[in-house]
């Protein structure tokens, strides 16, 4: 079988373009005579891509120097706990919405550390849907308000962030570099690499600076932003290689006309298949139309076994990874930045075609 379209939720499918930059590479990196896998996190051919990789990201988001551009490990995940260790003093809260799953797992971790205010939920309402600006209320000693920018089960995504008096924190693991945004708005973002920025392994973090200066004494040196901003995310052994096909995959973006160019086109993208779906009967989406997300289309069909049927149907004609979370069941088409439009038309044929056999 050649290459597939694969819409699978993460890890993704990412550029042909990288992988083949990535392949011709492998062995020898730049006439050094070894891959950049083997070659030292302190020599000058991985020094050139870590310091691209920040750059890359820097001009994407047009990042002014308040902020600092760090690659960590953990996943996202991880950001989930080092958060509020980093960010609530004493006597302080971190504020959360809770739009679905992952916005859940964030509230998990921040209630173990004993400073979490849920603001605004709208985790169990159907159909799926982000929080209203009049919803949320920010807690009078709250340290930030954190959201979900698109919840990658759920299907929904913030379309315009709320403005709040506090630093916003946004987990944007599944669309994070899918459109142009204004970071200022932003203390700080964080996102899995493994959707819309290359491999699993680096968890990208945009921070303003000012925010890692006031730390408890008891957080581990490691699990302290501010030992990763002070060390240029080098304190120890990066994930060398994920950060090498970011830094491929932000050159690429670049290449592609940047962040106004991807939001076009992922626009475009989605559109085609949420436009099948408000024409059918036989499709029925998940998300309010208001808040559906670009990144991951969520739809039903009439039932479990049709669903079934259209998930085996489609890995047939190679479109692989159509299957909804466990958790919620049903179909979901995930196209990131670097999922081709040529796939979502094969999708939207077949869709009409099942439709018409099936429905
Ligand atoms: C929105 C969101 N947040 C967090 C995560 C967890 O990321 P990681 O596996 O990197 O910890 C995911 C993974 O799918 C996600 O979609």
């Amino acid at each position: 079988m050649g290459r597939v379209y694969n819409f699978s939720a993460g890890p993704a499918i990412l550029p042909e373009e990288v992988l083949k930059e990535a392949q011709a590479e492998l062995l020898d990196y730049k006439g050094s005579g070894m891959s950049i896998m083997e070659s030292s996190h302190r020599g000058k051919e991985y020094d050139a891509i870590h310091t691209e990789a920040i750059a890359n990201v820097t001009k994407l988001l047009n990042l002014s120097d308040d902020y600092a551009v760090l690659f960590l490990q953990g996943g996202a995940s991880m950001q989930f706990a080092m958060i509020p260790m980093n960010l609530v003093q004493d006597g302080q809260v971190g504020d959360y919405t809770n739009s679905g799953a992952w916005a859940s797992k964030a509230i998990k971790e921040a209630k173990i550390q004993g400073c979490c205010n849920v603001v605004a939920d709208t985790s169990k309402e159907t159909p799926a849907r982000m929080p209203l600006p009049g919803e949320i209320k920010v807690s009078d000693n709250s340290a930030y308000l954190h959201i979900t920018s698109n919840e990658t089960i759920g299907g929904i995504q913030w379309k315009t962030f709320p403005e709040v008096s506090v630093p916003l924190v946004a987990d944007m693991s599944s669309d994070i570099l899918s459109r142009p945004m204004n970071v200022a708005q932003f203390g700080l973002i964080y996102a899995g690499a493994q959707k819309n920025l290359g491999p699993s392994g680096v968890t990208l973090v945009i921070m303003r600076k000012d925010l890692a200066e006031r730390v408890k004494d008891t957080v581990p040196t490691m699990l302290r932003y501010s030992t990763h901003i002070d060390n240029n995310s080098l304190y120890n052994t990066p994930p060398c290689f994920s950060i090498y096909i970011l830094a491929l995959a932000t050159r690429w973006l670049l290449a592609k006309g940047g962040l106004e160019a991807m939001e076009a086109q992922n626009r475009a993208k989605a559109a085609k298949i949420y436009d099948l779906i408000d024409s059918s009967d036989f499709f029925k989406g998940t998300a309010a139309p208001e808040f559906r997300s670009d990144m991951n289309v969520t739809f039903r069909l009439p039932t479990e076994e049709l669903e079934a049927q259209f998930i085996a149907e489609a890995g047939k004609q190679s479109m692989k990874g159509l299957k909804g979370h466990r958790s919620v069941g049903g179909v979901r088409a995930s196209i990131y930045n670097a999922f081709p439009p040529a796939g979502v038309d094969v999708l939207v044929d077949f869709m009409k075609d099942f439709a018409a056999k099936n429905g």
